[in-house]
Protein backbone atom coordinates (compact mmCIF):
# COMPACT_ATOMS: atom_id res chain seq x y z
CA UNK A 1 0.00 0.00 0.00
CA UNK A 2 1.33 3.15 -0.68
CA UNK A 3 1.86 5.52 2.26
CA UNK A 4 -1.08 7.86 1.28
CA UNK A 5 -3.22 4.84 1.13
CA UNK A 6 -1.85 3.70 4.36
CA UNK A 7 -3.38 7.18 5.98
CA UNK A 8 -6.66 7.14 4.33
CA UNK A 9 -9.35 5.91 6.70
CA UNK A 10 -7.74 8.46 9.19
CA UNK A 11 -8.23 11.22 6.22
CA UNK A 12 -11.65 10.58 5.73
CA UNK A 13 -12.24 10.23 9.66
CA UNK A 14 -11.11 13.42 9.85
CA UNK A 15 -13.16 15.05 7.24
CA UNK A 16 -16.37 13.20 9.28
CA UNK A 17 -15.80 13.97 12.81
CA UNK A 18 -13.37 16.52 13.35
CA UNK A 19 -14.14 19.97 14.18
CA UNK A 20 -10.75 21.98 13.52
CA UNK A 21 -10.04 24.90 15.99
CA UNK A 22 -9.56 28.57 14.60
CA UNK A 23 -11.37 27.04 11.09
CA UNK A 24 -13.36 28.17 8.26
CA UNK A 25 -15.99 24.79 8.95
CA UNK A 26 -17.04 25.00 5.44
CA UNK A 27 -13.56 24.86 4.41
CA UNK A 28 -11.44 22.55 6.35
CA UNK A 29 -11.71 18.86 4.33
CA UNK A 30 -7.76 18.05 5.26
CA UNK A 31 -5.76 16.75 2.57
CA UNK A 32 -2.81 14.09 3.08
CA UNK A 33 -0.67 17.46 3.56
CA UNK A 34 -2.20 18.19 5.93
CA UNK A 35 -2.14 15.19 8.33
CA UNK A 36 1.07 14.96 9.82
CA UNK A 37 2.50 11.22 11.02
CA UNK A 38 5.59 11.71 13.10
CA UNK A 39 7.78 14.11 14.44
CA UNK A 40 11.61 14.26 15.18
CA UNK A 41 13.76 17.28 16.05
CA UNK A 42 13.04 20.43 13.87
CA UNK A 43 10.76 17.94 11.56
CA UNK A 44 7.74 16.49 10.81
CA UNK A 45 6.38 14.01 8.41
CA UNK A 46 3.45 14.31 6.83
CA UNK A 47 1.13 11.80 5.21
CA UNK A 48 3.08 11.42 1.85
CA UNK A 49 5.99 10.91 3.84
CA UNK A 50 7.43 14.24 2.91
CA UNK A 51 10.02 15.58 5.65
CA UNK A 52 9.29 19.25 6.67
CA UNK A 53 10.68 21.69 8.50
CA UNK A 54 8.09 22.92 11.59
CA UNK A 55 9.31 26.67 11.78
CA UNK A 56 6.36 26.71 14.19
CA UNK A 57 7.18 24.36 17.12
CA UNK A 58 3.90 23.31 16.47
CA UNK A 59 1.92 26.33 18.10
CA UNK A 60 5.58 28.20 19.48
CA UNK A 61 5.51 25.23 22.03
CA UNK A 62 7.67 22.17 20.60
CA UNK A 63 10.50 24.10 22.52
CA UNK A 64 13.20 21.18 22.62
CA UNK A 65 11.92 19.58 19.60
CA UNK A 66 9.75 16.30 18.78
CA UNK A 67 10.72 12.55 19.65
CA UNK A 68 12.89 13.31 22.40
CA UNK A 69 13.94 9.87 23.95
CA UNK A 70 14.12 11.33 27.35
CA UNK A 71 10.28 13.17 27.45
CA UNK A 72 9.01 10.21 26.30
CA UNK A 73 10.31 8.03 28.74
CA UNK A 74 9.49 10.42 31.89
CA UNK A 75 5.64 10.72 30.95
CA UNK A 76 6.34 6.67 30.54
CA UNK A 77 7.59 5.96 33.95
CA UNK A 78 5.28 8.92 35.82
CA UNK A 79 2.01 7.32 33.85
CA UNK A 80 3.22 3.55 35.06
CA UNK A 81 4.33 4.97 38.93
CA UNK A 82 1.12 6.81 39.23
CA UNK A 83 -0.66 8.20 36.32
CA UNK A 84 -3.25 10.41 37.91
CA UNK A 85 -3.28 12.75 41.39
CA UNK A 86 -5.55 14.95 41.74
CA UNK A 87 -4.34 18.57 43.78
CA UNK A 88 -7.72 19.51 45.11
CA UNK A 89 -7.72 20.85 48.70
CA UNK A 90 -4.72 18.54 51.01
CA UNK A 91 -4.11 16.39 48.30
CA UNK A 92 -0.39 16.07 46.79
CA UNK A 93 1.54 14.41 44.34
CA UNK A 94 5.63 14.75 43.74
CA UNK A 95 5.61 15.85 40.54
CA UNK A 96 3.41 18.94 41.04
CA UNK A 97 5.83 19.95 44.21
CA UNK A 98 8.81 19.52 42.57
CA UNK A 99 7.87 21.21 39.68
CA UNK A 100 6.52 24.25 41.30
CA UNK A 101 9.52 24.81 43.97
CA UNK A 102 11.60 24.66 40.13
CA UNK A 103 9.68 26.95 38.68
CA UNK A 104 9.52 29.59 41.31
CA UNK A 105 13.26 29.31 41.62
CA UNK A 106 13.38 30.82 38.25
CA UNK A 107 10.61 33.41 38.75
CA UNK A 108 11.30 36.80 39.65
CA UNK A 109 12.02 37.47 43.68
CA UNK A 110 8.72 37.33 45.29
CA UNK A 111 6.85 34.95 43.07
CA UNK A 112 6.71 31.88 44.70
CA UNK A 113 3.17 30.59 44.27
CA UNK A 114 2.57 28.36 41.34
CA UNK A 115 -0.91 27.02 40.41
CA UNK A 116 -1.61 24.82 37.43
CA UNK A 117 -3.57 24.32 34.73
CA UNK A 118 -3.25 22.58 31.38
CA UNK A 119 -3.27 25.50 28.48
CA UNK A 120 -2.67 29.61 27.98
CA UNK A 121 -6.34 30.14 28.32
CA UNK A 122 -6.69 28.83 31.64
CA UNK A 123 -3.66 30.15 33.05
CA UNK A 124 -5.35 33.50 32.09
CA UNK A 125 -8.45 33.13 33.57
CA UNK A 126 -6.83 31.94 36.96
CA UNK A 127 -4.31 35.34 36.75
CA UNK A 128 -7.87 36.94 36.40
CA UNK A 129 -9.74 35.16 39.00
CA UNK A 130 -6.93 35.39 41.51
CA UNK A 131 -6.71 39.29 41.26
CA UNK A 132 -10.66 39.36 41.74
CA UNK A 133 -10.65 36.94 44.93
CA UNK A 134 -7.74 39.15 46.30
CA UNK A 135 -9.75 42.50 46.12
CA UNK A 136 -13.33 40.58 47.09
CA UNK A 137 -11.00 39.43 50.34
CA UNK A 138 -10.60 43.22 50.41
CA UNK A 139 -13.40 44.35 50.31
CA UNK A 140 -13.01 46.05 47.39
CA UNK A 141 -15.63 44.24 45.17
CA UNK A 142 -16.22 46.71 42.67
CA UNK A 143 -12.71 46.29 41.22
CA UNK A 144 -13.46 43.81 38.04
CA UNK A 145 -12.74 45.36 34.92
CA UNK A 146 -9.48 43.72 33.09
CA UNK A 147 -7.86 45.84 30.87
CA UNK A 148 -5.55 44.47 27.64
CA UNK A 149 -4.54 45.74 24.43
CA UNK A 150 -5.49 45.69 20.93
CA UNK A 151 -3.77 43.09 18.89
CA UNK A 152 -2.74 40.94 21.72
CA UNK A 153 -4.01 37.04 22.22
CA UNK A 154 -5.14 35.48 25.66
CA UNK A 155 -6.53 32.48 24.81
CA UNK A 156 -9.91 30.76 24.03
CA UNK A 157 -11.88 30.29 26.92
CA UNK A 158 -14.60 33.30 26.93
CA UNK A 159 -12.88 35.22 28.91
CA UNK A 160 -9.32 35.14 27.78
CA UNK A 161 -10.93 35.36 24.29
CA UNK A 162 -12.50 38.70 25.50
CA UNK A 163 -9.47 39.85 26.18
CA UNK A 164 -7.91 38.56 23.04
CA UNK A 165 -8.21 42.34 20.46
CA UNK A 166 -7.15 40.48 17.17
CA UNK A 167 -8.80 39.39 14.02
CA UNK A 168 -12.66 39.09 13.96
CA UNK A 169 -12.80 37.74 17.39
CA UNK A 170 -15.33 39.78 18.39
CA UNK A 171 -17.35 39.60 15.44
CA UNK A 172 -18.22 35.86 16.12
CA UNK A 173 -18.52 35.82 19.27
CA UNK A 174 -20.29 37.31 22.65
CA UNK A 175 -17.88 39.16 24.63
CA UNK A 176 -18.12 39.04 28.46
CA UNK A 177 -18.58 42.64 29.68
CA UNK A 178 -15.73 43.07 32.01
CA UNK A 179 -12.72 43.51 29.56
CA UNK A 180 -11.90 47.05 27.90
CA UNK A 181 -8.57 47.41 25.07
CA UNK A 182 -6.27 50.61 25.08
CA UNK A 183 -4.27 51.15 22.00
CA UNK A 184 -1.52 48.42 20.58
CA UNK A 185 1.92 49.06 20.87
CA UNK A 186 2.53 48.44 17.19
CA UNK A 187 5.12 50.94 16.27
CA UNK A 188 5.16 50.29 12.49
CA UNK A 189 1.14 50.90 12.74
CA UNK A 190 1.23 54.16 15.20
CA UNK A 191 -0.87 56.09 14.42
CA UNK A 192 0.35 59.33 11.92
CA UNK A 193 2.62 61.71 13.40
CA UNK A 194 3.42 59.83 16.53
CA UNK A 195 7.01 58.35 15.89
CA UNK A 196 9.79 57.66 19.12
CA UNK A 197 8.84 58.98 22.47
CA UNK A 198 5.75 61.19 21.40
CA UNK A 199 3.85 57.14 20.23
CA UNK A 200 5.09 56.07 23.94
CA UNK A 201 3.45 58.99 25.74
CA UNK A 202 0.45 58.15 23.48
CA UNK A 203 0.03 54.86 24.21
CA UNK A 204 0.58 55.90 28.34
CA UNK A 205 -2.03 58.61 27.81
CA UNK A 206 -4.65 55.78 26.58
CA UNK A 207 -3.73 53.88 29.13
CA UNK A 208 -4.43 56.44 31.48
CA UNK A 209 -7.60 57.86 30.46
CA UNK A 210 -8.78 54.60 30.23
CA UNK A 211 -7.80 54.37 34.05
CA UNK A 212 -9.89 57.74 34.86
CA UNK A 213 -13.26 57.27 32.68
CA UNK A 214 -13.67 53.46 34.43
CA UNK A 215 -12.31 54.22 37.51
CA UNK A 216 -9.41 52.81 39.40
CA UNK A 217 -11.88 51.76 42.26
CA UNK A 218 -13.27 49.48 39.16
CA UNK A 219 -10.35 48.03 37.41
CA UNK A 220 -8.69 44.40 39.13
CA UNK A 221 -5.94 44.12 36.31
CA UNK A 222 -4.13 44.40 33.24
CA UNK A 223 -2.72 41.72 31.01
CA UNK A 224 0.19 42.00 28.71
CA UNK A 225 2.61 39.74 26.83
CA UNK A 226 5.45 41.16 26.77
CA UNK A 227 5.76 40.59 22.69
CA UNK A 228 2.71 40.16 21.21
CA UNK A 229 3.12 36.55 19.45
CA UNK A 230 -0.48 36.49 17.13
CA UNK A 231 -0.97 39.79 17.19
CA UNK A 232 2.31 39.55 14.62
CA UNK A 233 4.97 39.64 17.14
CA UNK A 234 4.70 43.02 18.14
CA UNK A 235 7.71 44.62 20.31
CA UNK A 236 6.21 47.21 22.24
CA UNK A 237 8.20 50.52 22.06
CA UNK A 238 11.35 50.44 24.38
CA UNK A 239 10.09 51.84 27.86
CA UNK A 240 6.54 51.17 27.35
CA UNK A 241 6.23 47.81 29.90
CA UNK A 242 8.33 49.59 32.91
CA UNK A 243 5.40 52.75 32.29
CA UNK A 244 2.52 50.80 31.89
CA UNK A 245 3.45 48.91 35.07
CA UNK A 246 4.13 51.93 36.93
CA UNK A 247 1.03 53.74 35.93
CA UNK A 248 -1.15 50.53 37.09
CA UNK A 249 0.54 50.05 40.54
CA UNK A 250 -0.17 53.81 41.04
CA UNK A 251 -4.15 52.72 40.87
CA UNK A 252 -3.71 49.91 42.38
CA UNK A 253 -4.41 47.84 39.51
CA UNK A 254 -2.50 44.45 39.06
CA UNK A 255 0.16 43.75 36.34
CA UNK A 256 -0.37 40.00 34.10
CA UNK A 257 2.03 38.86 32.08
CA UNK A 258 1.06 36.68 29.69
CA UNK A 259 4.49 34.71 28.91
CA UNK A 260 2.85 31.76 27.67
CA UNK A 261 4.64 31.90 24.33
CA UNK A 262 7.48 34.61 25.52
CA UNK A 263 8.04 32.06 27.88
CA UNK A 264 10.86 29.12 28.47
CA UNK A 265 13.27 30.24 26.50
CA UNK A 266 11.91 31.82 23.26
CA UNK A 267 13.30 35.34 24.39
CA UNK A 268 16.29 33.29 25.85
CA UNK A 269 14.71 33.51 29.44
CA UNK A 270 12.67 31.21 31.36
CA UNK A 271 10.81 34.15 31.66
CA UNK A 272 11.54 37.50 29.95
CA UNK A 273 9.35 39.83 31.32
CA UNK A 274 11.22 41.27 33.62
CA UNK A 275 14.82 40.72 32.69
CA UNK A 276 14.44 41.46 29.13
CA UNK A 277 11.66 44.44 29.46
CA UNK A 278 11.51 45.45 32.97
CA UNK A 279 8.18 44.36 33.55
CA UNK A 280 7.58 43.89 36.91
CA UNK A 281 4.32 41.81 36.83
CA UNK A 282 2.18 40.85 40.00
CA UNK A 283 1.02 37.09 38.01
CA UNK A 284 2.90 35.32 35.73
CA UNK A 285 1.29 33.13 33.14
CA UNK A 286 3.03 30.37 31.39
CA UNK A 287 1.94 27.36 29.17
CA UNK A 288 3.26 26.11 25.75
CA UNK A 289 7.01 25.77 26.45
CA UNK A 290 6.87 24.56 30.05
CA UNK A 291 5.84 21.29 28.48
CA UNK A 292 7.42 21.89 24.95
CA UNK A 293 3.92 20.31 23.64
CA UNK A 294 4.45 17.19 25.07
CA UNK A 295 1.73 17.23 27.75
CA UNK A 296 -1.02 19.85 28.36
CA UNK A 297 0.55 21.92 31.21
CA UNK A 298 0.52 25.52 32.44
CA UNK A 299 1.34 27.48 35.43
CA UNK A 300 0.00 30.59 36.98
CA UNK A 301 2.46 32.35 39.39
CA UNK A 302 0.96 34.43 41.96
CA UNK A 303 3.19 37.16 43.71
CA UNK A 304 3.82 36.60 47.85
CA UNK A 305 1.85 39.73 48.24
CA UNK A 306 -1.06 38.23 46.42
CA UNK A 307 -0.79 35.15 48.10
CA UNK A 308 -0.21 36.30 51.75
CA UNK A 309 -4.45 37.67 51.47
CA UNK A 310 -5.80 35.27 49.72
CA UNK A 311 -4.11 33.01 52.56
CA UNK A 312 -4.86 34.76 55.56
CA UNK A 313 -8.09 33.39 56.59
CA UNK A 314 -9.26 29.89 57.17
CA UNK A 315 -12.75 30.85 56.69
CA UNK A 316 -15.01 28.75 54.51
CA UNK A 317 -16.23 32.75 52.77
CA UNK A 318 -12.60 32.50 51.58
CA UNK A 319 -11.73 29.42 50.21
CA UNK A 320 -9.78 29.91 46.76
CA UNK A 321 -12.67 28.55 45.09
CA UNK A 322 -10.96 27.61 41.47
CA UNK A 323 -9.25 24.31 40.21
CA UNK A 324 -9.47 22.22 37.32
CA UNK A 325 -9.48 17.86 37.76
CA UNK A 326 -5.94 17.91 35.78
CA UNK A 327 -4.49 20.91 38.10
CA UNK A 328 -1.34 19.59 38.99
CA UNK A 329 -1.49 16.12 37.18
CA UNK A 330 1.38 14.21 37.68
CA UNK A 331 2.38 12.85 34.24
CA UNK A 332 2.01 16.46 32.95
CA UNK A 333 4.11 17.91 35.46
CA UNK A 334 6.49 14.85 35.43
CA UNK A 335 6.98 16.48 31.33
CA UNK A 336 7.48 19.75 33.03
CA UNK A 337 10.10 18.36 34.86
CA UNK A 338 12.43 16.79 32.16
CA UNK A 339 11.66 19.80 29.83
CA UNK A 340 13.73 21.70 32.23
CA UNK A 341 16.63 19.40 32.88
CA UNK A 342 17.01 19.26 28.70
CA UNK A 343 16.93 23.37 28.84
CA UNK A 344 19.03 23.33 31.60
CA UNK A 345 21.84 20.84 30.58
CA UNK A 346 21.86 21.80 26.99
CA UNK A 347 21.87 25.51 27.96
CA UNK A 348 18.82 26.24 25.65
CA UNK A 349 18.47 30.03 26.93
CA UNK A 350 21.90 30.46 26.05
CA UNK A 351 21.68 28.56 22.71
CA UNK A 352 18.44 30.94 21.60
CA UNK A 353 20.49 34.11 22.32
CA UNK A 354 23.48 33.43 20.41
CA UNK A 355 21.56 31.80 17.54
CA UNK A 356 18.57 33.96 17.76
CA UNK A 357 21.14 37.27 17.22
CA UNK A 358 22.20 35.68 13.38
CA UNK A 359 18.29 34.43 13.01
CA UNK A 360 16.94 37.61 13.28
CA UNK A 361 20.12 39.73 11.38
CA UNK A 362 19.33 37.29 8.64
CA UNK A 363 15.74 37.58 7.99
CA UNK A 364 16.40 40.91 8.18
CA UNK A 365 17.48 40.65 4.72
CA UNK A 366 13.60 39.80 3.61
CA UNK A 367 13.31 43.77 4.01
CA UNK A 368 14.64 43.80 0.22
CA UNK A 369 11.54 42.40 -0.55
CA UNK A 370 9.07 44.87 -2.01
CA UNK A 371 6.18 42.93 -0.02
CA UNK A 372 7.71 42.94 3.07
CA UNK A 373 6.86 46.55 5.16
CA UNK A 374 8.48 45.53 8.62
CA UNK A 375 9.95 42.02 9.44
CA UNK A 376 10.71 42.33 13.16
CA UNK A 377 11.25 39.48 15.91
CA UNK A 378 13.94 38.73 19.24
CA UNK A 379 15.19 35.52 19.91
CA UNK A 380 13.01 32.63 18.27
CA UNK A 381 10.37 34.58 17.19
CA UNK A 382 9.73 36.58 14.52
CA UNK A 383 6.83 38.01 11.53
CA UNK A 384 6.90 39.31 8.42
CA UNK A 385 4.64 42.09 7.96
CA UNK A 386 3.57 41.59 3.75
CA UNK A 387 2.18 45.07 3.02
CA UNK A 388 0.71 45.81 -0.77
CA UNK A 389 2.17 49.28 -0.88
CA UNK A 390 5.39 49.67 1.41
CA UNK A 391 4.86 53.87 1.66
CA UNK A 392 1.56 54.19 2.79
CA UNK A 393 1.62 50.07 4.39
CA UNK A 394 -1.60 49.73 2.85
CA UNK A 395 -2.35 45.83 3.06
CA UNK A 396 -3.40 43.47 0.42
CA UNK A 397 -7.35 42.85 0.31
CA UNK A 398 -7.87 39.40 1.83
CA UNK A 399 -8.93 37.82 -1.06
CA UNK A 400 -5.40 37.55 -1.91
CA UNK A 401 -4.61 35.87 0.71
CA UNK A 402 -0.93 36.73 1.14
CA UNK A 403 0.85 34.99 3.48
CA UNK A 404 -1.24 31.44 2.53
CA UNK A 405 0.93 32.33 -0.85
CA UNK A 406 4.07 32.70 0.85
CA UNK A 407 3.22 29.69 3.16
CA UNK A 408 2.13 27.30 0.01
CA UNK A 409 5.76 28.23 -1.48
CA UNK A 410 7.42 27.46 1.93
CA UNK A 411 5.72 24.19 2.02
CA UNK A 412 6.59 23.36 -1.45
CA UNK A 413 10.62 23.58 -0.23
CA UNK A 414 9.83 21.80 2.88
CA UNK A 415 9.47 24.47 5.39
CA UNK A 416 6.54 25.25 7.40
CA UNK A 417 5.43 28.67 8.17
CA UNK A 418 2.43 29.96 9.83
CA UNK A 419 0.21 32.53 7.98
CA UNK A 420 -1.94 35.01 10.08
CA UNK A 421 -3.44 37.66 8.40
CA UNK A 422 -0.65 39.77 6.77
CA UNK A 423 2.38 38.30 8.68
CA UNK A 424 4.37 35.20 8.27
CA UNK A 425 4.86 33.70 11.76
CA UNK A 426 8.28 32.31 12.56
CA UNK A 427 8.72 30.45 16.18
CA UNK A 428 10.97 27.60 15.45
CA UNK A 429 11.86 25.08 17.85
CA UNK A 430 14.50 25.88 20.14
CA UNK A 431 17.18 23.52 19.21
CA UNK A 432 17.22 25.05 15.23
CA UNK A 433 20.60 25.68 14.55
CA UNK A 434 22.64 28.65 13.17
CA UNK A 435 22.73 27.02 9.70
CA UNK A 436 19.39 25.96 10.22
CA UNK A 437 18.09 29.45 10.78
CA UNK A 438 20.10 30.54 7.67
CA UNK A 439 18.31 28.10 5.51
CA UNK A 440 14.75 29.06 6.75
CA UNK A 441 16.02 32.39 5.83
CA UNK A 442 16.66 31.60 2.68
CA UNK A 443 13.37 29.42 1.88
CA UNK A 444 10.98 32.51 2.92
CA UNK A 445 13.20 34.92 0.51
CA UNK A 446 12.73 32.36 -2.67
CA UNK A 447 9.03 32.17 -1.63
CA UNK A 448 8.53 35.84 -1.55
CA UNK A 449 10.16 36.39 -5.10
CA UNK A 450 7.40 33.72 -6.23
CA UNK A 451 4.63 35.29 -4.81
CA UNK A 452 5.94 38.74 -6.15
CA UNK A 453 6.18 37.04 -9.94
CA UNK A 454 2.93 34.98 -9.12
CA UNK A 455 1.15 38.51 -8.49
CA UNK A 456 2.81 40.37 -11.27
CA UNK A 457 1.25 38.05 -13.90
CA UNK A 458 -1.76 37.66 -12.38
CA UNK A 459 -2.21 41.30 -12.87
CA UNK A 460 -2.14 41.92 -8.86
CA UNK A 461 0.85 43.91 -8.59
C1 LIG B 1 0.14 34.81 24.48
C2 LIG B 1 -0.85 33.68 24.57
N1 LIG B 1 -1.56 33.54 25.69
C3 LIG B 1 -2.44 32.54 25.83
C4 LIG B 1 -2.65 31.63 24.83
C5 LIG B 1 -3.65 30.55 24.99
O1 LIG B 1 -3.06 29.33 25.21
P1 LIG B 1 -3.86 27.97 25.00
O2 LIG B 1 -4.19 27.87 23.55
O3 LIG B 1 -2.90 26.93 25.48
O4 LIG B 1 -5.07 28.04 25.85
C6 LIG B 1 -1.91 31.71 23.66
C7 LIG B 1 -2.08 30.73 22.58
O5 LIG B 1 -1.60 30.89 21.48
C8 LIG B 1 -1.00 32.79 23.51
O6 LIG B 1 -0.32 32.97 22.36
Amino acid sequence: MTIEGTYRTAIGQDRSHVIHPFSHLATTDITPDDMYVGGAGCYLEDARGNRLFDANAGLWCVNVGYGRDEMVEAIREQAARMSYGQIFARNANLPSAELAARIAAKAPRGMNRVFFGTGGSIANETAIRTAHHYFRLQGRDSKRFVLSVDQSYHGSTYLAASLTFSGNYHETFHVVEVVRSIASPYPYRAPEGLEGDRFLDYLVDDLERTITRLGADNIACFILEPVLGAGGVIIPPEGYHARVVEVCHANDIFVIADEVVTGFGRLGHFMAAEPVFGMQADLITLGKGISSGYQPLSATLVSDRIHEVISASGDPESIYAHGFTHSGHPVCCAAGLANIDIMEREDVCGHVTRVGTRFQARLRDLQGSSLVGEVRGMGFMAAVELVADRTTKAVFPAEVGISGRVETHCRDQGLIVRPLRQHVILSPPLIMTAEEGDWVAGVIERSLDRVESDLRSEGLL
